[in-house]
């Protein structure tokens, strides 16, 4: 039986529990938080984490922590994606955005919030004795390097760069890698530290990650392609793999990074089966 659905439930419990009691004059501030944090998002960061924690033989107790920073860090990404002066998109999931629903300024402390809270998170799993100080400071690595210049940042400034200019497919690659590949690395890489894995088998891992990213933005690329009326994509003149070779090579694409991404899972043999399972319904998803 897959374990999914436990993975998918503990991750729910643990972020329903992640913020602090605030004072009545910042109590809003947490609402505004917890709107951003549970409206529907899939989970999948959190849940490679876990995944690869347990395909490492580790105990997912000790990734939940990680689990739940890597989504913070997420989330925190799409509120300022959405910002007028990013995508400018007036809906996420189906629901008003952030700064929609509260105002520009509030969406930006949220966004701040929610990424400084990770890693409270991450260190706090230390001090509560759930993982080794170690631990902690090699995924506060993690995340903050695959979240900043060098990752989720770094990809969002070569898309914003090539707003409404040509760009290649290397540049589209190295764009998708970082703004989107990195973030999962970081969950995947997460989960295998709090399994105490060592750097070798976390490369297998980095392998995966990278390829199923790719294939996850050319995903999401697609699905935004097929929506009614004129794509925020289209809107903004961004470059996608859709704009740049029409949406049938663009799912032949999507389809061989998923199946690079399934080759890299070799190593961890059997165990990585529910990890097969993610890789391919992602392929197929409607949101
Ligand atoms: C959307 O990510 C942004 C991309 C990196 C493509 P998800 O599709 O994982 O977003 P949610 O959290 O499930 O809405
Ligand atoms: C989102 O990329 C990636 C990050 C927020 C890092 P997109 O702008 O392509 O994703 P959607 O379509 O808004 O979810
Ligand atoms: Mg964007
Ligand atoms: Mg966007």
């Amino acid at each position: 039986m897959s374990n999914i659905d436990l993975y998918i439930e503990k991750i729910e419990e643990r972020i329903s529990r992640a913020l602090p009691e605030l004072s009545p004059e910042t109590d809003a501030l947490r609402e505004m938080l917890m709107y951003s944090l549970e409206s529907g998002g899939k989970r999948i960061r959190p849940l490679l984490c876990l995944e690869f924690c347990a395909a490492a033989g580790g105990n997912i107790e000790k990734a939940l922590d990680f689990a739940c920073a890597v989504e913070f860090v997420h989330t925190y990404s799409l509120v300022h994606d959405d910002l007028p002066c990013m995508d400018n998109d007036d809906f996420r999931r189906g629901k008003p955005s952030s700064h929609k629903k509260f105002g520009e300024a509030n969406a930006l402390l949220c966004g701040d919030a929610l990424l400084t809270h990770a890693f409270f998170l991450i260190s706090n799993s230390a001090l509560e004795g759930t993982v080794s100080a170690e631990q902690a400071v090699r995924a506060s690595k993690e995340l903050s390097l695959l979240s900043g210049m060098k990752g989720m940042i770094g990809g969002q400034y070569i898309d914003l760069k090539y707003e409404n200019t040509p760009a290649t497919l290397p540049v589209l690659m190295e764009m998708d890698t970082l703004k989107t590949a990195a973030l999962i690395e970081s969950a995947c890489a997460m989960g295998l530290i709090a399994a105490g894995a060592d750097e070798c088998e976390i490369s297998y891992a980095r392998d995966f990650a990278r390829e199923l990213g790719i294939a996850f933005q050319i995903k999401d690329d697609l699905l935004e392609a097929e929506e009614d009326g004129e794509s925020s994509d289209e809107k903004n003149g961004k470059v996608t793999y859709v704009s740049l070779f029409g949406m049938q090579k663009a799912g032949e694409l999507a389809s061989i990074h998923t199946a690079n991404a399934l080759s890299a899972l070799d190593h961890f043999g059997s165990a990585a089966d529910e990890l097969r399972a993610i890789a391919k319904s992602l392929l197929s998803r409607k949101n």
